[in-house]
């Protein structure tokens, strides 16, 4: 298949893959239900004290939480990646692009990425690419945006269940090796809805990988957008794959502190945020809830999702005695049912 024809089927997945998001159920479990945080009676605290700003790759963010990958490439995107850095930029979180893949040869798709860098002059913007990419795509990716840092996506489930994705993925730890030690900038490795395991994230530690999003399933599933899309050929077989974002997190974390860990996958309230800092993600992020609230309820609507998301954590700490984000870290939580029966399954047998 030549150049354009390839640019041209890629743009038009751009597009219909937010259609069919939209259309999608999107929310399963992601296992947070089975995280249980208890009433602190005597916080001895003032709400006004609550601190939640953080850092993120070095640098002071308003709040653990990131605008993670969504799109670009296309006229309409363009407009949502406007959106999504004007929120980045007001609220000072970080904010991730949709894969880059697309203007690697098409010039015109450049814009849709530029537009999140010309908004957020200051704050931390990150490229994406998928893991399979070139030292060279990276480097230009990165250039693109005057990116913080790179997410190299995983999304093996996905390829299979497009007609037109991916058959190969030989090599691809060796690639992220080979990329990582070049890069100028750091490398977050990072899942896309499917889920990290243990045993996944043990391999991209061992070749010096600091930054991973684990990307669990109870959000957004691309198997069921990719089924919407591909009526030849279905793929319902794997409509539930992948490791919930919690029993994701409970494996990942067992790796060295020197791990950092962005918590994803079915992200869209305070509860879920507070959950994941208290089980040791260093932040979180979102695509699905946040995208939903934008292009069904408009920009304003956006706004009030993420302010009553800041609002709601410093609630939800004060209720826990945790008068900043690295005190969530000591706050106890148990784990009942499912995610408890299968972390204990897997790592107390
Ligand atoms: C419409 C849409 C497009 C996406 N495109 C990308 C992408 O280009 N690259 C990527 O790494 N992740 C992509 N993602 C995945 C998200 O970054 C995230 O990993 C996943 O949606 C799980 O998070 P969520 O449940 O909060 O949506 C996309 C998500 C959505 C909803």
């Amino acid at each position: 298949m030549d150049r354009p024809i390839r640019d041209e089927i890629r743009a038009k997945r751009k597009d219909e893959h937010i259609q069919c998001f939209l259309a999608s159920n999107s929310f399963s479990n992601n296992g947070f239900k089975d995280v249980v945080i208890q009433n602190n009676s005597l916080p001895e605290l003032n709400f006004n004290d609550i601190s939640v700003e953080c850092t993120f790759l070095d640098r002071e963010i308003l709040f653990p939480l990131m605008i993670n990958a969504v799109t670009g490439g296309t006229p309409y995107t363009y407009e949502i990646n406007k959106n999504l850095a004007i929120l980045s930029d007001k609220f000072n979180l970080p904010i991730a692009v949709g894969s880059q893949t697309i203007a690697m040869q098409n010039h015109e798709a450049v814009e849709s990425f530029r537009i999140v860098r010309d908004i957020n002059k200051s704050g931390i913007v990150i490229s994406n690419l998928s893991a399979q990419c070139s030292y060279d795509e990276a480097e230009r990716a990165i250039n693109m945006v005057n990116a913080d840092a790179i997410q190299l996506h995983l999304n093996v489930p996905q390829e299979m269940c497009m007609q037109e994705g991916d058959r190969s993925f030989k090599g691809v730890l060796k690639n992220i090796n080979l990329l990582a030690s070049r890069m100028k900038v750091p490398v977050i490795v990072k899942e896309t809805g499917f889920g990290m395991s243990y045993e996944t994230a043990k391999k991209l530690e061992n070749i010096g990988i600091s930054y991973i999003d684990i990307g669990g399933k109870g959000g957004t599933n691309f198997i069921e957008i990719e089924n919407a899309r591909n009526q030849e050929q279905s793929c319902e077989l794997l409509s539930n794959w992948g490791i919930p974002t919690a029993l994701s997190l409970l494996e990942c974390r067992r790796l060295g502190k020197s791990m950092n860990i962005i918590c994803s996958g079915g992200i869209t309230n305070a509860e879920e945020i507070v959950k994941s800092l208290c089980m040791g993600a260093n932040i979180t992020a979102i695509s699905g809830a946040i995208l939903r609230t934008l292009l069904n309820n408009g920009y304003e609507a956006a706004e009030n999702l993420l302010k009553q998301i800041l609002h709601q954590t410093k609630v939800l700490m004060l209720l826990l005695g945790a008068g900043d984000i690295q005190s969530l870290k000591s706050v106890p939580y148990l784990l009942k049912g499912e995610l408890r029966e299968l972390y204990l399954g897997k790592f107390e047998v």
